[in-house]
């Protein structure tokens, strides 16, 4: 198991001025939630929390984020950006579209994004984001963009997890360097970020959404919508459109892929 340091993440990412200050830590609960300490005590937008392992990683929806000690890229992003919270899904567009972007970069992969905030290789799942913010007023005080990636985790003994999730190192037979796809991943993120409320992001963001264009069965709360997931809207919020007619926003829940009726991947 390679661990990293403050050092080598700090040489890693040297030349890179988006990220004003870095935090290590080998093993911690949640990096979001070092983030949001941070934030809550003035840190600057372009605070970068990196660990190893984490005790209580967290996914959306309340669920738990596992990874195994040293093989994942395991991050958060603490920013300030001027956005309305509506528009906060433009940063799951940024995290996004900046990981698949630095697959393609250092590894010969082709990445997509299953609508909103899953990372996927060969349709399985090999990273997410958790995008949490704060308000004040009608703005965003901070968001704190949590980024997991599964570099070099094996899943081939976890048959319950090898038919949904894979990695980095799964999909190309060979370990991937996590310090050069953390720098990869930081500096797309930074020229994502700096067009956030840009049309070139929306159109990019939704040219590598797997889900568009697919039969879907999106839960949202106690019920379920069949339908056809047609498009998304300049504030990310998917267009499912049912046998009727009818043209449903979905702005979060559950989106499952099926393929002549059978399910094909649940998050
Ligand atoms: C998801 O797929 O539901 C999102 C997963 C996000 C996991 C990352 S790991 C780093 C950061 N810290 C957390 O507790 N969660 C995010």
């Amino acid at each position: 198991m390679e661990i990293l340091s403050y050092e080598k993440i700090r040489q890693a990412l040297s030349g890179v001025s988006f990220v004003r200050k870095v935090v290590y830590s080998p093993l911690t609960g949640s990096t979001n939630d070092i983030a949001r300490t941070l934030a809550r005590n003035q840190a600057p937008t372009g605070t970068l929390i990196v660990a190893d392992e984490q005790t209580a990683g967290r996914g959306r929806l309340g669920r738990t984020w596992w990874a195994p000690p040293g093989a994942s890229l395991l991050m958060s992003l603490l920013v300030r950006p001027t956005l309305l919270p509506l528009q906060a899904l433009r940063l799951t567009m940024v995290a996004g579209l900046a990981a698949v972007e630095a697959i393609e970069q250092e590894n010969a992969l082709q990445a997509q994004l299953k609508w909103p905030n899953d990372i996927w290789l060969n349709g399985k799942k090999a990273g997410g984001i958790l995008a949490e913010t704060a308000l004040t007023g009608d703005l965003l005080e901070y968001a704190i963009v949590g980024i997991g990636l599964n570099v070099n985790v094996d899943f081939s003994e976890q048959p319950e997890l090898a038919s949904l999730a894979t990695s980095l190192m799964m999909e190309t037979g060979q370990r991937a360097d996590r310090l050069a796809v953390l720098r990869a991943l930081v500096e797309r993120f930074a020229a994502w970020y700096a067009q956030i409320t840009s049309p070139q992001l929306h159109a990019a963001w939704a040219g590598r959404l797997a889900t568009l264009g697919q039969a879907v069965c999106a839960r949202v709360g106690d019920s379920s919508i069949d339908g056809l997931a047609e498009a998304v809207d300049a504030d990310g919020a998917l267009l499912v459109r049912s046998p009727d007619g009818t043209v449903h926003k979905l702005l979060a829940g559950d989106v499952t892929l099926r393929t002549k009726g059978r399910l094909t991947f649940q998050t």
